[in-house]
Order: structure tokens, then C-alpha cells, then sequence
């Protein structure tokens, strides 16, 4: 279903990748333009830009920043793919969990081992799969959007958790993806967005971006879902997913777990929307996906303020895992996946994605 967002969070211009700065957001919509591979690795782990798929597509132009770097070194060809795989390897280690970042960058690295080019025949080669990786997320984003949409009731009021959005992504979102496809058929739809602590994907992103787009969106704090679930207020939740195992265990958002189990306990469906590039088959189940422990700062203060006893012991966990039994279903750009996981989502690899 048609509905064109304003938002365009990263592009290739040039020989750079410019981007929303997303750590600016509410206060300043702005763009930043992210010129070396060490930059990239900064804006990522700084999470200038953050959000799985927006991650995966960032992280492949950074591999492009760091062979522009690496030709003027020059090298032969076999020590500039040689140490351009090394650097793409590092980008790797900018952050953990979500792993559109390694698929990202492997996609980069198999066009560096298997091109027949000259060196600036390779940058070529890795600059258009930039580009059309950024393309591709937007026409996937469209069709998980399209295919949860049929799943939305008519005047839904859909919760989400943190940022699943147009600025989690290329542009269009995936959860919010499914919303804007939702809304484009029926204005009636709205959202509730947890504020999603300790950095505020909720309140500083979704609510931004949902109000740029003209979706009504009202704000919750993390700890008021099951109140608005009793009282009959949400109809359905849709998250996004950071990584998802072979049998459909979702790596989102810490406190995601939470509204799942909320979700279950009141009899509310309770989606992941996602793309393939966040499911990773390699791993059995959610016990084997490394969760990120983030900065400390980030729960003891805000805005630079302390807001708890100096001292006081933390543990800040980035994401938690939500167990395939609470999962409604899979939206992905090639269908809803339903249990068993295992097998929906081994088909869904088999089958065709029209772009
Ligand atoms: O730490 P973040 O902001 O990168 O975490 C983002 C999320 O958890 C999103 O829900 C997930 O990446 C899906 S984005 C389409």
C-alpha cells in the first residue's frame, strides 16, 4: 500500500555516506556525512546511526570509505584486498548483537573476493552494491510493511517498543513499516510507543518520526504496558529484531521480553517484523546471540545529570531475547512465518523476493 515517509536516513552521495545523526534526534533533524572507514565505525558503535538494517547498510559503505582509503596507499592488489578484508572484519566489531552488521559486510566481502577488476574496478563494484543495498532495504521495508498490514484490524491501536522505524532503516521501517502500510489503508490505525529507557529509542525517535509522517502516536513509559493491555487499549504489539535464531527466538530492544510476555498473558498477538538479513540461521536458538552491555552512564543519568545514588551497582544490558513461543509470527518481505519457526524459516530462504 502506497505511503511515501520524508524520512531517508542514510545515502551514499558522492565518494561519502551521509546519514541522519541520530543522536541529535528530537532536538535536531540534521546529516552528517560519515567520510572514512574509522568514522563509520564510530557512527556505529556511537550509534549516530543504530537500528539493525540501518546498521547492515552502514556498515557495507564503510567498507567502500575504507578501499578509498586504502587506494591511494598504492598498494598491489592482493595487499589491498588483503588488508580491506581486515578492515572490513573490524567494522564487524563495532557493535554485537544485531547481525545485519556482519551481513552487511560479508555481502561487501564476497564482491572483494570474487571480482576480476583492477583496485578502482573493485570500489566501483562496492559502491553500486552499497547503493543498491540501500534500495533494496527500502523495497523490502514496503513489503513487510505490506504483508503485516493484513494482519492489522481495522482502528488497531499497535504497540511498539523502541525504534523499528524509518530511521532504524534505510527508510519506510520495518515495525513502523508495517504501520505506514496499515495507515495508508485505514487513518483510523494509531500507535503506542514505549519510551524504550535508557537511550530513548521510543520517546526520541519513533514519537519524532511518527509525528513527521502525521500517524498519531501516543507515548507510554516502558512499565505501563500491561495497565493499557488489561484495559483492553492495545490490540496487537509489532517490535523490530536486532537477530533472529533458526527457531525464532528475536533479539530486540532490552525490555522487549517484557511486553512479549505482557502480550501473551492478555491474549494480544504479538509480532517481529523483519528481514531476512536479521535472521541468522547459523545459530540454533537465542541462547547463542551476544548481548552488547552499553555504558553505565546511560542509566545513571540523563542529560549529563545523575539520577540515582552515586555509586549504585549497574547492569545495562542493550537487548534481551524473547523465546519463539511468544511469537505471534515473522512479518518478513517474503511472508508471515508462522511456528514452527524452524521450518517457516528455512522455506522462507527458499523462496523467490521480487524487489
Ligand atoms: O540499540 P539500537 O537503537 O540499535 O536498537 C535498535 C533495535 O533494537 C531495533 O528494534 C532493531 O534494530 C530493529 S530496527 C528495524
Amino acid at each position: 500500500m502506497a505511503f511515501e515517509s520524508k524520512i531517508r536516513t542514510i545515502q551514499w552521495v558522492g565518494n561519502v555516506s551521509r546519514m541522519v545523526d541520530q543522536t541529535k534526534v528530537p532536538y535536531e533533524y540534521v546529516m552528517v556525512d560519515i567520510k572514512t572507514g574509522d568514522e563509520m565505525y564510530d557512527a556505529i558503535k556511537t550509534m549516530i546511526v543504530r537500528g539493525a538494517p540501518a546498521i547492515g547498510v552502514s556498515a557495507a559503505h564503510g567498507v567502500v570509505l575504507y578501499a578509498q582509503e586504502l587506494e591511494k596507499l598504492n598498494l598491489s592488489r592482493e595487499e589491498f584486498i588483503s588488508k580491506l578484508i581486515e578492515k572490513s572484519e573490524y567494522l564487524k566489531t563495532s557493535r554485537p548483537t544485531a547481525v545485519n552488521l556482519m551481513w552487511g559486510v560479508n555481502k561487501q566481502i564476497e564482491i572483494i573476493k570474487n571480482s576480476k577488476s583492477d583496485i578502482s574496478g573493485i570500489i566501483e563494484e562496492l559502491k553500486q552494491n552499497g547503493i543498491k543495498m540501500e534500495n533494496d532495504d527500502i523495497s523490502i521495508n514496503k513489503r513487510i510493511g505490506d504483508n503485516g498490514a493484513e494482519v492489522v484490524p481495522k482502528g488497531a491501536t499497535i504497540l511498539t517498543h523502541c525504534n523499528a522505524g524509518a530511521l532504524a532503516t534505510v527508510g519506510y521501517g520495518t515495525a513502523l513499516g508495517v504501520v505506514r502500510s496499515a495507515f495508508a489503508k485505514d487513518n483510523t490505525i494509531q500507535v503506542f510507543s514505549d519510551e524504550t529507557r535508557p537511550r530513548q529509542q521510543g520517546s526520541r525517535i519513533t514519537t519524532f518520526e511518527l509525528k513527521m509522517d502525521g500517524i498519531p502516536v501516543t507515548m507510554i513509559t516502558d512499565g505501563m504496558c500491561s495497565y493499557f493491555m488489561k484495559k483492553g487499549m492495545i490490540d496487537m504489539v509489532v517490535v523490530g529484531a536486532d537477530r533472529i535464531a533458526a527457531n525464532g527466538d528475536t533479539a530486540n530492544k532490552i525490555g522487549t521480553y517484557t511486553v512479549a510476555i505482557a502480550a501473551k498473558y492478555h491474549n494480544i498477538p504479538f509480532y517481529i517484523a523483519a528481514p531476512l538479513s536479521t535472521i541468522d540461521t547459523s545459530i540454533k536458538s537465542g541462547d547463542e546471540i551476544p548481548i552488547e552491555e552499553r555504558s553505565h552512564d546511560e542509566v545513571t543519568t540523563i542529560n549529563g545529570k545523575l539520577v540515582c545514588a552515586e555509586g549504585v551497582n549497574v547492569i545495562n544490558p542493550g537487548f534481551d531475547v524473547t523465546p519463539h513461543e511468544l511469537i505471534t509470527g515473522i512479518i518478513t518481505e517474503v511472508g508471515i512465518l508462522k511456528p514452527d519457526y524452524n521450518v517457516s524459516i528455512a522455506n522462507a530462504f527458499k523462496t523467490p523476493v521480487l524487489r
